[in-house]
């Protein structure tokens, strides 16, 4: 591009619509700093990204009983995902409507109802204000919008995704392309049954959120980043995926629209993923365990390993092996990254045990060194005299475009990047109308009645 064409570093404006503004930040072919330094911005994504789409809430599995809940976040926003008495899901805001206070402080847990810390507001598992101290002194209680905050819900084989957007696209529409790579995922566990383990491992970067998106589908990184990682396997004698040459497999890399891709290493693997193995800590006794009761097989060993279709569903999960990656934003500068192991249920214990030994593998191992490199950038990007990112690699050499205009390419591609920024230029241009605040707007109608009904009693 144009160097002369760039504007100066210009002060952000917040209007009702700023595509222009936007605009000037992505371009085709970069991105300017400030999306990942702009704390104005960061509030903004907070409200239109984390607000305005569907954003991965949880899986069915960890909520399986009626009351059961797990506390989450979307974007800043504290909130509940919610096994109703009926075995219906709910998603509301895990914030007190009377003063605000947060309503449930455990991570998960199973609850007849809710009952705040703070003065004893209490409500049902659908968010209905059931009870509070002193109804009296309140002037026609039940009427008034006191009930808690409610998310829209949507499952699809088991994960559950929410939003505050008050007309979002149907969860399957959004999902669109990516859909059948989310279904091969499911369809990869026996009966389709997958479980989400309790724990998960948390870690926590100095940088911004968009680097996991950026870092999702970048095939180039493996080979340097993780090259300590790499010698591990070849010291194994194992044919380590993250150590070819990228751009000499016929590993893909694919955008799938609404910013989500997905990154297919099996093309790359024609032995199947157990073939990629090295040994790790147990896993020959379980090997051999699986063998003597002839359950060997390669197709029973490949479920033990990680799925090597790593599939990314904008803006916050990633499913990196059998992990599903969620990527919660905390300040401009700073992310954190959850990630919940699945087992596969209906696989004899052998193979799950070796799941965990996979995923503590790549957690200890490789992780390590893409968080490095989110902090390095960040720190590289206070330099503020050099304004602008490069994401053009792939952009004239190589990838395909079908009718679609969604792009396969080598896994060199920077194609995913340029996807996904599209579809934050799309949320972030312009307001979301929230089921929230549509709520507010009707309490404050409905106050406008009650004044004007008490001014007609008090004159009649
Ligand atoms: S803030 Fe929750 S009851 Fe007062
Ligand atoms: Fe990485």
């Amino acid at each position: 591009m144009n160097e002369a064409s760039l504007r100066p570093d210009a002060i952000f404006s917040r209007g009702p619509d700023i595509t222009d503004e936007l605009e000037h930040l992505v371009r085709p072919d970069v991105v300017h700093r400030r999306l990942y330094t702009d704390p104005d911005l960061f509030d903004l994504e907070m409200e239109r990204v984390f607000g305005g789409t569907w954003c991965y809430l949880g899986h069915e599995s960890e909520v399986p009983d009626p009351g059961c809940f797990v506390r989450r976040r979307l974007g800043r926003r504290q909130v509940l995902l919610v096994r109703t008495a009926e075995g219906g899901l709910r998603g509301l805001l895990n914030r007190c409507t009377h003063r605000g206070t947060t309503l449930v402080g455990e991570q998960r847990g199973c609850a007849h109802r809710f009952t705040c810390p703070y003065h004893g507001w209490r409500f049902d598992l659908d968010g209905r204000l059931q009870n509070l101290p002193v109804p009296d002194s309140y002037d026609r209680l039940y009427e008034r919008p006191f009930d808690l905050g409610q998310l829209k819900v949507a499952s699809h084989r088991g994960f559950v995704f929410a939003t505050l957007a008050a007309e979002p696209p149907a969860l399957e529409e959004w999902l669109g392309a990516a859909l059948p790579w989310l279904d091969e995922h499911v369809d990869r566990y026996p009966g389709g049954k997958l479980k989400v383990v309790e724990t998960a491992v948390k870690v926590e970067y100095g940088g911004n959120w968009k680097m996991s998106w950026d870092n999702a589908a970048d095939g180039i990184h493996a080979t340097f980043a993780h090259r300590s990682y790499n010698l591990i396997g070849k010291e194994a004698e194992t044919d380590t995926v993250l150590a070819r040459n990228p751009t000499d497999t016929p590993m893909i890399s694919r955008t799938l629209g609404h910013g989500h891709c997905v990154v297919d290493q099996r093309p790359g693997i024609p032995d199947g993923p157990w073939s990629t193995m090295r040994p790790l800590p147990t896993t020959d006794e379980l090997v051999g365990a699986l063998s003597e009761t002839g359950r060997g097989d390669r197709e029973t060993l490949d479920l033990a390993t990680g799925s090597m279709a790593n599939l990314s569903l904008f803006p916050n999960l990633v499913f990196v092996g059998n992990q599903l990656m969620v990527v919660e934003p905390v300040a401009a500068d700073r992310t954190r990254l959850t990630m919940y192991l699945t087992l596969a249920e209906d696989a004899p214990d052998e193979v799950n045990l070796i799941r965990m030994r996979v995923d503590e593998d790549f957690v200890s191992f490789g992780t390590p060194d893409d968080l490095e490199m989110f902090e390095r950038v960040q720190d590289g990007l206070q330099v503020v005299e050099e304004e602008w990112i490069d994401i053009s690699r792939g952009e004239s050499a190589g990838d395909s475009v079908d009718e679609h205009g969604l792009v396969t390419g080598d896994i060199a591609t920077e194609a995913p990047i340029r996807a996904y920024l599209e579809e934050w230029k799309r949320l972030m241009a312009k307001p979301i109308p929230t089921t929230v605040r549509r709520s507010r707007i009707e309490a404050a109608k409905f106050d406008k009645r009650l004044r004007r009904q008490r001014r007609n009693t008090e004159t009649t």
